[in-house]
């Protein structure tokens, strides 16, 4: 069997290939161990196929199959951790929807204490948190586990994952309690899900859904390393078991929450009417959409703990507290255009242009619409959509803005559609450049992709634009003043010392301004000042990283992490570039080498070699090289490290340490680390379990080592 890439770096191609190959074989050892009672392997091998396909399925949760092997769909698999039981169960809330609910939810406590409604009893308010609640025990002050809240009973052990969130205390100061258990909730920031998801497309992976479910995926990694790229967050606002209880209200064990370093929440209030309760509400909800973590409601809670206690519970929710939830972020309106934009690859994304309608409190007036699939009612692995119901102009559909995020259309109202209505035509040709538009066949799976791509390349305007706007971005050439106000103006302009059609020309521009007669300073919107600012934020980047370099290249598959690891693997821009032209013939050693980078795939690989095989790409590269130098990589320092240099491979389970770890760690010490071994390979590095890398290495006469002599030699 080929090498078995980490789940994180499986394309969604991969992973369909994969899950598809872990359902028959899964299926096959199901019917070989209870049919015939002759399995064919151990059942320790079966449980890590079994725990392959729950990790793919927790990373892609569109792509899990109806005839899922964890035989729960679209749920985290359970035997993926082990389990936790709660020392006190974790209760789930009552939901209330209207402002009466709330009244007679008051009323309810005052009638249960028998007291006369007067007032005098105190609610907490505060945000109700979409996120995943979780539970953290501490002992002696050291975070001992953190479990999910699973069925309320038991949860899932997530303990390794939870120590990698930074607003996660691992300590508590001196004086908190013996025995503290911490509840709350683990979220992800919008923003910092935005970018993910940003991160994602630009590598031609699956986007996730919303913050919510990649919180819950982030966490269910059984690779904490993983968990750790996703910056997760938590609130703080309620407890389990505690030897001792620093306050005797709701708000005060918050506030002690807090002075023991939990984050909690700042828009927390203590209330006593059912008016500023409602007040509070609707101030909650008006912030809503600037807050940068979704919130579904607000949850109201009785301030005073003996209360809560003579209140206790109903079986499964307190009767001191409830949920008042937002209304559903969904509306109906009028579809009455589909445009089709056209991106820096080339992908044409289908927009929805609606009749402007309120989702939530704001005005929705464009929704995505993914794909030519998504349309026609087909999901992307071939599943029906909406029933299979397709998308038509002039439909009335349903708006849902997504986790506060992309405004989606969810369904359509079938009754409501014209009987002269007509299925959308998905364009064959590119609207900007009219080339040929296609979904490609995706090599190793053999299925249509789902992405349909202008054929067009260079001579498409849309490309080229969203190209150079791509080339200034921030984590690329960064190139201030310089935003996509500016790139429209400059591409559009037919003035030969004006316009910007390539990157290269940015660098020209200023040498052709010279003595021309439309100089930039005397068009509106710009000035003497801000074209002065405009030359030095360009030649400030004439030396630029290494990295930023080949990741503003725009190569397709080729986000910021690949550049970085392209960049620190080949050291410098002229061997990076000699490699991936040679790389491009038959049988090259060039190829092999790529290919061996551990954490570049078939796909990755293939698609930078297609990139410099285009003469086009060779001829920019080369201008751009006349004006820009790329800086070398400096190896990490490493220096008087034995393993400074060296090419090194990993193989076999290792027990010491994760893959991860140990290649973090090899690369601080400057050696560089490949996927798999050649001649150039200096040192083999064998966990137990090792098969074929070792008995190439030894034919190789390569120097192997066990992890012991491994830490040895690098000095634990
Ligand atoms: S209190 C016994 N407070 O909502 C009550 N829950 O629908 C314990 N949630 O499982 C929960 N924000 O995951 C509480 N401020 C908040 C919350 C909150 C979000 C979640 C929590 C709970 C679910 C119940």
């Amino acid at each position: 069997m080929t090498d078995i890439k980490p789940v994180d770096a499986l394309s969604e191609a991969d992973a369909v290939e994969e899950l598809a190959f872990l359902a028959s074989e899964l299926a096959r050892h199901d019917a070989l161990y209870h049919g015939k009672d002759d399995p064919e392997i151990s059942d320790a091998d079966y449980d890590a196929l079994k725990r392959r396909n729950g990790e793919i399925e927790a990373l892609f949760p569109d792509l899990v199959r109806p005839d899922s092997p964890s035989g729960k769909v679209g749920s985290a698999p359970s035997g993926l951790f082990q389990q936790v039981t709660h020392t006190r169960p974790m209760l789930s809330l009552d939901n209330v929807f209207s402002d009466e609910d709330v009244s007679d939810f008051i009323a309810s406590v005052y009638r249960f204490l028998g007291r006369l409604p007067d007032g005098s009893i105190a609610f907490t308010a505060e945000p109700k948190i979409d996120g995943l609640s979780m539970s953290l025990r501490y002992e002696k002050r050291k975070l001992v586990t953190a479990a999910t809240r699973g069925d309320g009973t038991t949860g899932e052990n997530v303990t390794a994952n939870i120590r990698t969130i930074a607003e996660i205390p691992q300590t508590l100061p001196d004086g908190a309690p013996d025995v503290v258990e911490v509840r709350g909730e683990v979220y992800m920031a919008k923003s910092d899900f935005l970018a993910l998801n940003a991160q994602m497309e630009e590598e031609g992976r699956q986007t996730y859904v919303n913050p919510r479910n990649t919180a819950a995926g982030s966490l269910r990694q059984l690779d904490p390393t993983i968990t750790a790229t996703r910056k997760l967050r938590f609130f703080a606002y309620s407890w389990g078991q505690m030897s001792e209880m620093p306050s005797d209200t709701q708000s005060g064990m918050v506030g002690a929450l807090k002075g023991w370093g939990f984050p909690v929440n700042p828009l927390t209030q203590r209330l006593t009417s059912v008016a500023a309760i409602l007040d509070h509400y609707r101030q909650i909800g008006l912030t809503r959409p600037e807050l940068d973590y979704d919130i579904d409601g607000v949850v109201y809670k009785v301030d005073d703990l003996v209360l809560q206690g003579r209140l206790g519970f109903r079986s499964r929710s307190p009767r001191w507290a409830t949920a008042h939830k937002f209304p559903a972020e969904q509306a109906f309106t009028i579809l009455t255009a589909i445009d089709i934009q056209v991106g820096r690859t080339g992908a044409l994304t289908p927009v929805a242009r609606l009749v402007p309608v309120t989702v939530g409190g704001v005005v929705v007036t464009n929704a995505t619409l993914h794909n030519e699939d998504y349309i026609k009612g087909i999901g992307n692995a071939g599943q029906p959509l909406r029933e299979g119901r397709d998308i038509r102009i002039g439909d009335t559909v349903i708006v849902q803005r997504a986790g506060d995020v992309i405004p989606q259309i969810v369904d359509i109202v079938e009754e409501k559609r014209e009987a002269d209505s007509a299925p959308y035509v998905f364009p064959k040709t590119c609207p900007v450049c009219g080339s040929h538009a296609v979904r490609e066949v995706n090599e190793k799976t053999g299925k249509v992709d789902s992405v349909t791509r202008c054929t067009g390349g260079f001579v498409c305007r849309a490309q080229a634009v969203e190209h150079l706007k791509h080339f200034v971005s921030r984590n690329a050439f960064d190139i201030e003043g310089f935003g996509a106000k500016q790139i429209d103006f400059f591409f559009a302009s037919e003035d030969q010392t004006l316009s910007i059609r390539t990157a290269p020309d940015i660098f020209t521009l200023e040498e052709r301004q010279q003595g021309s007669l439309s100089k930039l300073e005397n068009i509106d919107g710009f000035g003497k000042v801000s074209v002065r600012k405009l030359y030095e934020a360009i030649n400030e980047r004439r030396q630029v990283a290494l990295p930023r370099f080949i990741y503003a290249l725009g190569i397709r598959h080729v986000g910021e992490t690949t550049a970085k690891l392209l960049a620190r693997s080949y050291g410098s821009y002229g061997e990076f570039d000699n490699a991936m032209r040679a790389a491009g013939e038959p049988g090259a050693e060039a190829w092999d080498d790529l290919n061996r980078i551990d954490g570049i795939g078939d796909v990755v690989a293939r698609a930078i070699v297609e990139f410099y095989k285009e003469d086009r790409n060779v001829a920019v590269v080369d201008r751009l090289l006349e004006q820009v130098t790329p800086l070398d990589v400096e190896a990490p320092s490493g220096e008087g490290s034995p393993v400074a240099g060296k090419t090194v491979v990993f193989t076999g389970s290792l027990e010491k340490f994760t893959r991860d770890e140990a290649k973090a760690r090899a690369e601080s010490l400057g050696a560089k680390v490949a996927g798999s071994v050649s001649k150039k390979t200096d040192i083999l590095v064998a966990g137990p379990g090792a098969g074929s890398k070792l008995d190439k290495a030894r034919e190789l006469g390569v120097q192997t080592m066990d992890e012991d002599e491994w830490l040895a030699l690098i000095g634990g």
